[in-house]
């Protein structure tokens, strides 16, 4: 017999026919002359009850199936008699696939977190799980559809590359070098490794995205970026995923708009296909989940300068706001608990932050007129506080290859980049989306670490 998925069964309406379905055990109870086997196969966050009646098959391996084991169940689709669900199974033949022994990490409802990122590669079987990553899905498949919808081109950038994007530093070095066995005078023969270069994992697909932009009209990368940051907290990962659409002719204003109808977009598209997994984040993880995510979509988002805000936040503390990093003046970097302050308190909305001083961004930004400030457009969300990044870009050549010699990078790393200057040279912008921040925006998870299958992060 064919399987069904406990999605269609619990919506089938098809009663009294045998079905046969499989899964992992989330419960198995006994009452009285019946057995309860709560039944999910990772199809909906829903669980099928399978009714067994204990004379039925042998005694010892009935109670051999406990939580985490793995069965088939054949059995007749009835309506139920209990409370709490509308269709059941009456088992006929139960096939078991794998016991699960009692030291079973999740066997336990309700674990800690922290306790279930030890055991990452198991916690997938839980409920919170299983919605996290349904959910992560369907953003993917939100994303594709967003950007196919709207005429942009899915373009596939390279992840081993000897540009650093963001101009930081932050790079993973990929080398078939043995480094412990460098020449006589310490110096790394570059010139023997695989590409006869120093080379990366990338940082972020803008810089080829922007040699796809400037001659397909718009494209959007889709991929994983790596960053060896020192930030331990909850909201940077080592690698993560990132979303960059980039734009020719696109201007300060439209760059705003297509980020907040994009973002818009992808939490529409959650309250329209998540719905069960959203409700029960909402019961279990945070119940204001859906609150949140049904005001985002109907609240214009705030458009701010950098200047506005830091000003803001300035008289937020002579008013008594304690941050623990200080708020010092004009040319700052913010944090997130300020980029909160103004989204979760002062605004109460999301935040677009423009027009950031040129020395606490990256190279590639275009400066305003008065040469301090740039076109750089942050969305700060809340929870969340950075969530987007983008910018027009310097589209000058002049200008461009000053800024990269006035940052001590080295020209010649970027020539390539530099030709999309050089020859035909338009207005274009872009943004980079970090999807696991969406993620936890849409999820209400608190820790960046809980929306990944599982890595070696520290
Ligand atoms: O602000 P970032 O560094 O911008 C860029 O990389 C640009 N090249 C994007 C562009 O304009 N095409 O990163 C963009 C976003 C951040 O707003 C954040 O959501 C996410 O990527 N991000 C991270 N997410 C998880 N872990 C990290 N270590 C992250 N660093 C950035
Ligand atoms: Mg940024």
């Amino acid at each position: 017999m064919k399987r069904t998925k406990i999605v269609d069964a619990l919506k089938s309406v098809d009663f009294n026919h045998d079905i046969l379905v499989k899964g992992w055990v989330r419960s198995h109870r006994n009452s009285k002359a019946v057995d309860f086997i709560a039944l999910n196969d990772g199809s909906t966050i829903n669980n099928i009850q399978i009714v067994v009646d204990p004379t039925s098959m042998d005694a010892e391996a009935l109670r051999s199936i406990t939580t985490g084991a793995c069965i088939g169940v054949t059995g007749t689709l009835v309506q139920s008699q209990g409370a709490g669900q509308s269709v059941e199974i009456q088992s006929k033949a139960i096939e078991i696939y794998g016991l699960c022994p009692s030291d079973y990490p999740m066997q336990k409802k309700g674990q800690s977190f922290e306790y279930m990122r030890k055991y990452a590669h198991l916690r997938l079987r839980t409920n919170t799980f299983g919605a996290v990553f349904r959910i992560r899905h369907n953003m993917a498949i939100a994303i594709h559809q967003y950007f196919h919808e709207h005429g942009y081109y899915y373009f596939h950038t390279p992840l081993i590359t000897a540009s650093d994007a963001e101009g930081a530093g932050e790079m993973f070095q990929v080398t078939t070098l043995d480094l412990s066995r460098t020449g006589k005078t310490g110096e790394v023969p570059y010139e023997k490794d695989f590409f006869g270069k120093k080379t990366s994992l990338t940082v972020s697909g803008q810089l080829e995205g922007e040699l796809g932009a400037t001659a397909l009209g718009g494209i959007y990368t889709f991929g994983p970026t790596f960053r060896a940051e020192n930030s331990n907290t909850p909201r940077h990962l080592a690698e993560f995923w990132m979303i960059e659409p980039e734009v020719a002719f696109l201007d300060k204003d439209e760059l705003m708009d297509l980020e907040e109808d994009f973002i818009k977009f992808c939490v529409r598209w959650a309250l329209e296909h998540c719905k069960d997994d959203l409700e029960f984040l909402n019961k279990m993880i945070d119940k204001n989940l859906l609150e949140m995510l049904q005001s985002v979509i109907k609240e214009d988002f705030v458009r701010l300068t950098y200047t506005e805000g830091i000003e803001i936040l300035q008289a937020a503390v002579k008013n008594g706001k304690k941050f623990e990093f200080p708020v010092t003046e004009w040319g700052m970097d913010l944090s997130s608990e300020h980029e909160r302050y103004l989204v979760e308190e002062h605004f109460k909305r999301p935040v677009i932050m423009t027009d950031y001083p040129s020395e606490i961004k990256a190279f590639y930004m275009k400066k305003n007129a008065d040469g301090k400030t740039m076109q750089g457009t942050d969305v700060l969300f809340p929870r969340i506080g950075e969530i987007i990044g983008g910018s027009v870009r310097e589209e000058s050549y002049e200008k461009l290859v000053a800024e990269i010699k006035a940052r001590g990078m080295a020209p010649e790393s970027y020539s390539w980049y530099l030709d999309t200057r050089k020859y035909g040279s338009c207005p274009h912008a872009g943004f980079g989306l970090g999807f696991e921040r969406l993620i936890l925006f849409v999820t209400g998870m608190q820790n960046i670490r809980d929306v990944i299958p599982r890595s070696e992060e520290r």
